[in-house]
């Protein structure tokens, strides 16, 4: 019998119940909408809570699936994850039994490959599935691997699985990126903390998120600083201890409302708003004639433009921050629909995010996807009702802009996806005036034109 025999399960992944958002667009989105915990924070921080056995508590986490996803994780190791209170998660890591993030774990959420940092650093050992496989998507993870591998971990691929090992501890080196990553730059960091002697990290992802963790790890006692903008520098220390974190406000949902207010002709105020997080986002806003105006924390934006004249169309290229975010291009490019002109929107991140545009057109816009990273909006053009599939978060949280803007009634399938990233987001829209209803599908029937099951039908909103 091989040793690796356990990893060899088939990996089958869990059913996830039909869900279907009903939109009724033209009803501009007026009040005031609270922005949620970060997601991009608040995973790395519950991951960063397994560098000590000590507890850690987080505030103002988000209640999404995501984080539920990660808790679940942490879990399945022998993590005690609490949940005292909503938007409260408490993390102890004193008995962890079991170095090993599976298939499923990864399947579900890419952001569980951050568990190979803490884990390998503070245990010498971990197993963990490659989400970047053929089996669920494109997206590499070798410049974590590289990462490890400079601060001394022995690495080995095989069915799917790094086996990652220190025989002592991590030794602190110099680890070069070839380009800028957020995970992989969080990754590296986190192992650093634990090692023995000094890490620089360069060029390091400069994302608020970023700097939320190193906030977190100071608390913890780790010695670790940016530098420079691009570079972060660590002196590991032989053991952290357990802290207290209150999770910054999530820039990306908080564009999202933006663009929702803004392609509804609305005037919505976002509370709790990181303003500071979102300049290049409001930069190209401004310059479509959108009003937005930045106080304290909060973002007032007011939607007239939509009736006196339509919007201005604007090219877009994402870029690592402080660039324009690529989470924030498909709301934008909802926007951009109803610009006066022609937008050109370079994604140069990555080649998938662009896809969606093919869903925008069933609804009216006139797009034309150029090359995966290449698309040109021609605008305005009234949207209409449509049925819609969406295959992942933030293209699934535009269809709904793209539905709140349109004509008549939108239904969004495979809208399970948002609730990876939003909380509560038709309760939000609910609050703003939206007409939006969630359908979940306990009893699976025949399939639709979409390859969506139909049958009976219990809602949530
Ligand atoms: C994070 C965010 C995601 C955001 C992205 C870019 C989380 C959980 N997710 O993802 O929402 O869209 O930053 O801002 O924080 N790459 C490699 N090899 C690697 C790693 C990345 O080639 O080992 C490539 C990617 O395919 C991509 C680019 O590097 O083209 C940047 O990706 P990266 O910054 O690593 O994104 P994530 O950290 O995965």
């Amino acid at each position: 019998m091989s040793d690796d025999r356990p990893f060899q399960w088939e990996f089958r992944p869990e059913p996830v119940p039909p869900e279907t958002l009903t939109v009724e667009g033209g009803t501009p989105l007026r009040g005031t909408v609270p922005v949620s915990g970060a997601k991009n924070a608040a995973l790395k921080l519950l991951a960063a809570a397994t560098l000590t056995g000590e507890r850690c508590r987080f505030t103002n986490v988000p209640e999404i699936d995501d984080v539920r996803v990660m808790a679940d994780t942490l879990r399945d190791l022998g993590v005690v994850v609490d949940h005292p209170a909503s938007n409260v998660y408490e993390v102890a890591s004193g008995d962890v039994e079991w170095l090993f993030v599976p298939l499923e774990a990864a399947a579900k959420m890419r952001a569980s490959f951050i568990l190979l940092g803490p884990l390998l650093a503070r245990f010498g050992r971990v197993i963990i599935s490659n989400p970047g496989g053929d089996r669920i998507g494109r997206r590499p993870v070798n410049l974590h691997v590289d990462a490890m591998r400079a601060l001394s971990a022995e690495i080995e691929y095989r069915n799917g699985y790094y086996f990652a090992r220190s025989p002592g501890r991590l030794r602190g080196s110099e680890v070069r990126f070839p380009f800028v990553s957020v995970m992989g730059t969080e990754n590296a960091m986190l192992a650093a903390t634990l090692a023995e002697g000094h890490t620089v990290i360069r060029p390091a992802a400069r994302e608020p998120e970023v700097d939320d963790l190193i906030a977190f790890l100071q608390r913890m006692g780790a010695e670790v600083e940016r530098t420079y903008p691009d570079t972060i520098e660590v002196e590991g220390r032989k053991r952290l201890r357990g802290a207290d974190h209150h999770v910054i406000p999530d820039r990306i949902e908080a564009g999202t409302f933006v663009v929702a207010a803004a392609v509804t002709g609305g005037d919505v105020t976002l509370r709790g708003a990181p303003c500071d997080h979102l300049e290049a986002f409001l930069d190209v806003l401004r310059r479509a004639g959108v009003g937005v105006e930045c106080r304290g924390d909060t973002i007032e934006v007011h939607g007239d433009a939509l009736r006196d004249g339509g919007y201005r169309s604007v090219n877009v290229t994402t870029a690592p921050y402080p660039g324009f975010a690529t989470d924030l291009q498909p709301p934008t490019c909802v926007l951009l629909t109803q610009a006066t002109g022609t937008s050109r929107v370079h994604e140069a991140i990555f080649e998938d995010r662009l896809e969606f545009l093919g869903e925008l057109r069933r609804m009216g816009a006139d797009v034309t996807l150029e090359d995966p990273h290449h698309a040109a909006i021609v605008g305005p053009r009234p949207l209409h009702g449509a049925e819609v599939e969406v295959g992942d978060l933030r293209a699934g949280a535009s269809m709904i802009l793209a539905a709140l803007a349109a004509d008549g009634r939108t239904r969004i399938h495979g809208s399970h996806h948002i609730n990876r990233g939003y909380e509560n987001i038709e309760r939000k829209f609910l609050d703003l005036g939206a007409r939006i209803e969630r359908v979940i599908d306990p009893s699976p029937g025949e399939p639709n034109a979409h390859g969506t099951a139909e049958g009976n039908a219990v809602t949530t909103s």
